[in-house]
């Protein structure tokens, strides 16, 4: 053993102990949750490496914080212990098999029971003849807090319990709705009091009140999650049973526990469901608990000094990081605008490793006040991108300058210049090639054109070889000159070939969108396909005309109008004219509302129709065409590869079922063939 590990090994008891006063005994937390599980595998790490160092009063063998000397002592009937933690699938793995081992009557577990690992505090709550006398907090696992007072005051607890067993000791989470914890931080604020940093410090530190009127004021609630203790009760076989027992006695019991009997697959996939679902609820959890769910088989698992061998905390990657903030960097979009973002120090956060997080425009970055050497927080919640939540004031060195939004833009040195009334800077050359690059690639993206195999990577060698300076440019494309590019063969420019002929065919509403108008979307690109008919009805458009499409506002008229007064636009225009792009719009091809009060259902591919026409076809016809089957449904129109369920589905409800001959009759006449 080195001097070195060893003084790392007294250095990190020290350390975490410190935060563990802090964090238990205080509720001022120093560091995240995560820094404090890292520090702590480090330790345990460590101790494993070197057994010689063995300390029984060190952080890994011991629970929680020491109870506070204002609170009277309660000593717990049966330790409330913690949690082992588990970061991986590969550590999940290692748990089950682990346990699966250790098991002598069955060789595997069959079943195990899923729940959210609350982030809050840990109760024991005692009833007498159904009667609420003592409620105690966790302490340092064997004796605790006597806070029957503040229990009290919480809600959800009841008081009495009507048929309760003789002794009923329900061990669960206390915590504070985010929407209460964001109240109180706002009333705090508005008072120049101190604010509470998270959701589970506020709800310590309402618990911990010697005056109950405090903790009554807070909204606190609850969930019940074990039982610690129970005479003359019923004789449950699992945890899940026992979970509705709770339930059936009228204790909260979170609704998101499940039963899983499909092993580690059944398991990878409910933590997955609910890592993207941590932000739809109103309180906060910061992992899944797997629980073995036969009570004998946990039982003989039994359990070591700290925790329980019958369950394991799945920690859920942290949504928020801090890291340093090396720049800010602007990139320019398809129409021109310049978005500031953070270049970061790269950091694990939401799951994944994230290098940039975008500032969103200049106010944004005022207002949050961050400078690049800023050591800063980084959030990523759910699927969403990444964004920096602000700086951390106390680590920002002295004299670090204020940023400055660039006068220049980063990739044609032209002018930035931020339009009047408007949050955004823009790129004031039209031929930047950032520019030309992005407006290329959002033509060629799949809800616009769809160009398949027009990537990223083709379009910057189409910009930097100077052969397209706008989207009009594909059509005559010398491909000769790209077969002679590195990394193109003959069949790669023929693909690129076919697919670009390809996108002439598409809908107007498709044109339209990939035009990169400004605030032209989507959606507003089908009204106008819709409201016009033809491209040359929209670029000769008047401002009046346009500002009469229902559903299209005064400025998304005003920036139509504008783009097709541009003389290079009529040029763009007129380029895909001579390429022969469809100009057609849904009302001039189909008149007919023949498919009003009509819901067409489509499913797998058709021949002579892409998903967009398919729609169009549809609603310009008077139809709807939702993604689903349900009762209201007319028909479900079959392609190849259909889907199975929405097939199933319509047999079930006894909808007509049509195939392509069919639907093409459907919409001449409107009529639908016998079966
Ligand atoms: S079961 C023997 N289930 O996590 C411990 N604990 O790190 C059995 N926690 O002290 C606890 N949600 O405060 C269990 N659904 C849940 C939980 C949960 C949160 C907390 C509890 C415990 C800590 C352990």
């Amino acid at each position: 053993m080195t001097a070195k590990d060893l003084d790392r090994i007294q250095k990190l008891r020290n350390i975490i102990k410190e935060h563990n006063v802090a964090y238990y005994e205080s509720d001022t937390p120093s560091i995240t949750d995560d820094e404090w599980d890292q520090l702590m595998r480090e330790l345990r790490k460590l101790e494993e490496q070197y057994p010689e160092t063995y300390d029984s009063e060190s952080p890994t063998k011991r629970i929680g914080g020491a109870p506070s000397q204002i609170f009277s002592p309660v000593k717990h009937s049966l330790p409330m212990m913690s949690l082992d933690n588990a970061f991986d699938d590969q550590e999940l793995d290692q748990w089950i098999k682990k346990i699966d081992r250790k098991l002598t009557d069955v060789s595997q577990v069959q079943e195990y029971c899923c729940e959210l690992k609350f982030d809050g505090l840990a109760i024991s709550v005692r009833y007498e003849d159904g009667k609420l006398i003592q409620a105690a907090t966790r302490g340092d696992g064997s004796i605790g807090e006597d806070v029957t007072h503040n229990v009290l005051t919480i809600k959800d607890i009841p008081k009495f319990i009507e048929g309760a067993p003789k002794i009923l000791e329900v061990r669960g989470e206390v915590y504070l709705p985010i929407s209460e914890f964001e109240k109180l931080n706002a009333n705090a604020k508005k008072r120049g009091e101190k604010t509470y940093v998270n959701p589970r410090n506020a709800a310590a530190g309402s618990l911990r009140q010697k005056n109950s009127a405090i903790a009554a004021k807070r909204n606190l609630s609850f969930w019940a999650y074990q039982i610690g203790h129970i005479s003359e009760g019923p004789d449950l076989k699992s945890h899940f049973e026992t979970l509705d027992y709770l339930r059936s006695l009228g204790l909260p019991v979170n609704q998101n526990a499940k039963q899983i009997t499909t092993g580690k697959e059944g398991l990878s996939a409910y933590i997955n469901e609910y890592r993207l679902k941590k932000s739809d609820f109103d309180y906060e959890f910061d992992g899944i608990v797997v629980k073995v769910d036969s009570l004998q088989i946990q039982e003989e698992l039994g359990a070591t000094a700290k925790a329980p061998r019958w369950a394991i905390a799945f920690k859920l990657p942290p949504e928020e990081q801090t890291t340093k903030l090396i720049d800010i960097e602007v990139s320019i979009g398809a129409a021109g605008s310049a978005t500031p973002f953070a270049r970061l120090e790269p950091v694990f956060v939401g799951g994944v490793t994230v290098s940039t997080a975008t500032l969103h425009n200049e106010d944004q970055v005022r207002e949050k006040d961050v400078r690049p050497g800023d050591t800063v927080i980084v959030r990523r919640a759910g699927e969403v991108i990444p964004e920096v939540v602000g700086p951390i004031l106390e680590k920002r060195p002295s004299d670090l300058p204020q940023w400055n939004f660039p006068k220049a833009c980063p990739s044609c040195d032209a002018e930035l210049s931020r339009p009047d009334g408007e949050a955004r800077h823009r790129c004031t050359n039209y031929f930047c090639p950032r520019q030309v690059r992005g407006r290329v690639e959002h033509y060629a993206q799949r809800t616009a054109m769809d160009i398949e195999h027009l990537g990223e990577q083709t379009i910057d060698i189409l910009v930097t070889e100077g052969l397209i300076s706008d989207v009009g440019d594909l059509y005559t494309l010398d491909f000769d000159k790209i077969k002679a590019f590195e990394g193109f063969g003959e069949t790669s420019v023929k693909n690129l070939r076919s697919a670009i002929e390809s996108s002439k065919s598409r809908t107007l509403g498709n044109l339209i969108f990939g035009l990169s108008i400004p605030h032209v979307g989507r959606t507003n690109a089908d009204l106008l396909a819709l409201g016009f008919g033809h491209l040359d009805s929209l670029t000769h458009a008047t401002l009046e005309e346009l500002e009469k499409i229902e559903g299209l506002g005064p400025v998304i008229a005003n920036s139509v109008f504008n783009y097709f007064k541009e003389i290079r636009h009529k040029k763009l225009v007129e380029k895909f004219r001579s390429a022969d792009v469809n100009f057609l719009g849904p009302r001039i091809q189909d008149v007919d509302d023949v498919l009003s009060g009509k819901t067409i259902v489509v499913t797998g591919t058709l021949q002579g129709f892409t998903r967009d026409q398919v729609s169009e076809a549809i609603t310009s016809r008077g139809g709807k065409s939702p993604g689903s089957v349900s009762g209201k449904t007319s028909a479900l129109v079959v392609g190849d590869n259909p889907g199975g369920s929405k097939l199933k589905k319509a047999e079930e409800l006894g909808i007509p079922i049509l195939y392509e001959s069919d639907f093409v009759k459907l919409l001449e006449s409107g009529e639908f063939p016998r079966s």
